[in-house]
């Protein structure tokens, strides 16, 4: 049997969406790598840079004093010349010119659908992390920047509840989430906020005006409906139109979060749970296993081929949606 060749030189980059953690992410896979006695080169704008062969060496002094900042000192962006043939091909070329033996990438499930298409066509040993402030990738009980997104959210809408209780108003925020409820389920219980609408349930304006009307009765001087953005009865907006004209005892204010809940420096968690996946990512490509994403599961590493992470459904929590409406009372 031939040995497969020792590794030199690995790649890493940031794809899709940016989120907080990913400096640290980076950072670890770097200091890892080169605990490994591996060189490590960053490439640019995530499968774009790849194309455009914006290869950048990374030294271990390049990753100092960037644990603590959020974005991506690597940038990303998405690529649609990597869904073709031939961009991919231009990718694997550069690649090669580069010396690169191993690619470690920390992207969301459409980064991970995208190698998968990659690594029919060519051969290259990758590992993912996980991230995504949605915190929806099947594999992973945790994804790199859910916990400071939900942080960020819960501290607007703190700042939100002063107002609203000093104008006696509803105020209906919308927080990220295209596909997913687990930002806007999540902070609404560390927020104490009265409903929530969610991409994975059915949203009934009448159940949202009756606990909203409830909540009059008992004298409540402010609410919050959380809205997550993809919403099957539509934004925060269209959601407060049509409480308003079946309530309207109180004034009421909608508020968009937006791309703050992507920004900022990454929490304590976040930046843990970074640096784990980051020393994992390097120890499994080292150790000869490839084409697998690291998570964490039940506290512990867990690793979990491509074609599982993108064919499996992260199981919702729909148990948290009933704590938070007994809570909401
Ligand atoms: O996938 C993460 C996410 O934050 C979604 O919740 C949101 O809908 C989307 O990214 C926004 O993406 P963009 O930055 O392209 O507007």
């Amino acid at each position: 049997m031939i040995a497969a060749p020792a590794m030199k030189k690995i790649a890493v980059m940031t794809t899709g969406g940016d989120c907080p953690g990913l400096n640290a992410g980076i950072r670890a896979v770097v200091r890892s790598a080169i605990h490994h006695g591996l060189e490590v080169t960053g490439i640019l704008r995530g499968y774009e840079g790849m194309i455009q062969n914006q290869f950048i060496p990374l030294p271990s002094h390049a990753v100092s004093n960037i644990i603590q900042r959020g974005g991506t000192i690597l940038k990303t962006a998405r690529s649609e010349q990597f869904k073709t043939v031939e961009g991919r091909a231009k990718a694997y070329e550069n690649l090669r010119t580069n010396g690169v033996d191993g690619l470690i990438l920390l992207g969301g499930d459409g980064s991970i659908r995208g190698i998968q298409q990659f690594l029919q066509e060519h051969d290259l040993p990758v590992v993912a992390i996980p991230k995504t402030i949605d915190n929806d990738i099947y594999g992973t009980d945790y994804a790199v920047g859910y916990d400071t997104a939900l942080n960020t959210v819960v501290q607007a809408i703190d700042k939100i509840r002063d107002t609203a209780d000093s104008h006696d108003r509803i105020f209906f925020v919308e927080v990220m989430g295209r596909d997913a409820g687990m930002i806007a389920v999540l902070s609404g219980i560390g927020s104490g906020a009265e409903a929530i609408a969610i991409p994975e349930t059915r949203t009934r304006i009448e159940q949202i005006v009756q606990v909203l009307q409830r909540g009059w009765h008992r004298k409540k001087t402010s609410m919050i409906v959380i809205v997550a953005e993809g919403d099957d009865a539509g934004g925060a907006y269209k959601i407060a139109d049509a409480v308003r004209q079946r309530f309207d005892s109180f004034d009421t204010r909608v508020s968009v979060l937006g791309h703050m809940q992507r920004g900022g420096s990454p929490t304590c968690f976040d930046r843990v749970l970074s640096s784990r996946l980051g020393v994992a990512a390097v120890d499994a490509l080292v150790q000869g296993r490839r084409d697998i994403m690291v998570g964490v599961i039940d506290n512990k590493i867990a690793e979990t081929p491509f074609e599982t992470v993108v064919a499996r459904r992260k199981e919702f929590p729909y148990d948290l949606m009933r704590v938070a409406e007994i809570l909401s009372l």
